[in-house]
């Protein structure tokens, strides 16, 4: 029986392709983001669902589920990003704890709201995954602040939903290339320097999320939860 899935922040990068995978292995999924444009082009091509929803808003979280099948099997926690890359380029103490908040708000309140908000459509058998990322374990001020907090809330959901039968993981990318995540203002000097930190000595691309996320997802995994599991071709390593 197709699987109901739901891939936030689905319209572009990461949580495209994972949202294209599974909807070609023929489960149900829906996709969000906040503007309308990018969720086009993966629905027309996959069939998934589009809808629109900030995840950082409870009252749009609300009226998404009034949308959202009343099962969900799996959750992709996928929508987030370094807000810096948007930054006003203001330096001003009001200024940092706008940023400052609105990164923790774009990568762990999203997550947690999320999972909140759909706590009892999740089922026994179930798998949640959260997109962190290598920032966590490497810095980047802020944003690997909220995606450190990311993984440790998720040590606790993990012993929340491991009674249910539910998996909570997080799957933490490397530099991946092809995605809107650093809008354009990678240098080239900096993206060699990244692909450089490499054992692969190449950039990560979605597709290798995607099979970190298939696999979590699928019966192979079912005693795995409460993990960080790396993508990042050795530029970071547990050891
Ligand atoms: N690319 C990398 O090198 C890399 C490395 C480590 C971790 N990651 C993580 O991977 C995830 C996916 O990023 P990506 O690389 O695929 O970049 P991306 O192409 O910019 O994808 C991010 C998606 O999230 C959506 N989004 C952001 N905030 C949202 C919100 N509040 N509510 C709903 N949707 C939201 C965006 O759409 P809208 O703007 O339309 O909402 C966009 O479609 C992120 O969590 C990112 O932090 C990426």
């Amino acid at each position: 029986m197709a699987r109901n899935i739901l891939v936030t922040g689905g319209g572009t990068g990461i949580g495209r392709a994972v949202a294209l995978h599974f909807a070609a292995q023929g489960e149900q999924v829906v996709i969000t983001g906040r503007r309308p444009g990018p969720l086009e082009e993966p629905a027309r091509r996959s069939g998934v669902r589009a809808l629109v929803c900030d995840h950082t808003d409870p009252d749009a979280l609300t009226r998404l589920l009034g949308e959202l099948p009343e099962r969900i099997d799996v959750l992709v926690n996928n929508a987030g990003g370094n807000i810096m890359f948007d930054a006003d380029g203001r330096t001003d103490l009001a200024a940092y704890a706008r940023d400052f908040r609105a990164n923790l708000d774009a990568n762990l309140v999203t997550a947690a709201l999320t999972t909140k908000a759909l706590d009892e459509r999740l089922v026994e058998g179930g798998a949640v995954m959260h997109i962190g990322s290598i920032a966590a374990d490497q810095g980047a001020g802020s944003y690997g602040a909220s995606k450190a907090g990311l993984a440790t809330w998720n040590i606790s959901l993990a012993h929340e939903l491991g009674a249910r039968g539910i998996t909570a993981n997080v799957v933490a990318p490397g530099y991946i290339a092809d995605t809107d995540f650093f809008r354009d203002q990678l240098a080239d000097e900096r993206r060699a320097q990244l692909i450089a930190n490499t054992a692969t000595g190449r950039p990560g691309s979605p597709e290798d999320i995607v099979g970190a996320v298939a696999f979590l997802a699928s019966p192979a995994a079912r005693h795995i939860t409460g993990q960080v599991l790396h993508v990042n071709g050795g530029a970071h390593t547990t050891r």
